[in-house]
């Protein structure tokens, strides 16, 4: 969900009002993704290379995050599970404030009846860490390090291939997302910065998973 911080810029305002921004439009966007009928939808709302940012921001994302996961009404009206990948807990490098822990806990609870749409939330969540814990794992149960069996290990073994990758407010590098899980997909590239970012920009990104010669 990039270009928070750059949309504020341009209006003047701090960049936590374009991380507020950008939470308002995650649930317009939950919505459009509903109404086209997206099974799974996972967002990168932070990342285990974020919390460098300086504190006042980190504390700001992590309300919104509360804030998020505090949605419920609207996400079972939506028929929405919400789900989680990220670093566990009890990692000792995790850093994840007990309150948002009970948040995402619980926002998982009440919605695990749902039976549309899925909506992970990566939260201090990178992927290299990912394939890291994945291998470690392994090597730890002694297991055989093959595809399928660090496949059977990630965070959310259940999730399916990516179909479609966006990248939003121009940014064309890959970034620390789901590099495992994306293999062969297509990127939809939108220049909105993420709190501008559309029905159509979303539905354009549709396309281009259907177009795409891996589709399955
Ligand atoms: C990247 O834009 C955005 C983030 C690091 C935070 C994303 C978080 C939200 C949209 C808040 C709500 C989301 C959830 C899941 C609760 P940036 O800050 O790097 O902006 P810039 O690229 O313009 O600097």
């Amino acid at each position: 969900m990039d270009g928070n911080g750059r949309w504020a810029k341009q209006r003047g305002l701090p960049r936590t009002a374009g991380h507020t921004a950008g939470e308002e439009n995650l649930a317009a966007v939950v919505r459009s993704a509903v109404r086209l009928g997206i099974d799974h939808l996972t967002v990168f709302g932070f990342s285990t290379e974020n919390w460098v940012r300086p504190r006042q921001e980190v504390r700001h994302i992590l309300g919104l995050h509360k804030k998020l996961f505090g949605r419920v009404a609207e996400l079972n009206e939506l028929n929405v599970r919400v789900r989680w990948i990220g670093r566990p807990f009890d990692d000792p490098a995790a850093r994840t404030p007990r309150y948002v822990q009970r948040a995402i806990a619980k926002a998982i609870r009440d919605t695990e009846a749902n039976t549309g749409m899925t909506l992970t939330v990566a939260f201090d969540y990178g992927s290299r860490t990912e394939i890291a814990h994945a291998v470690e794992t392994l090597r730890r149960d002694g297991r055989e390090i093959t595809v399928e069996a660090i496949d059977s290990a990630l965070y959310q073994p259940d999730l399916p291939p990516v179909d479609v990758l966006v990248r939003t407010s121009g940014e064309t590098r890959v970034s620390n997302f789901l590099l495992w899980q994306a293999h062969g997909a297509p990127i939809s590239f939108a220049s909105a910065a993420w709190p501008d970012y559309s029905s159509d920009d979303l539905r354009a990104a549709v396309e281009l998973a259907r177009n795409s010669p891996n589709h399955r």
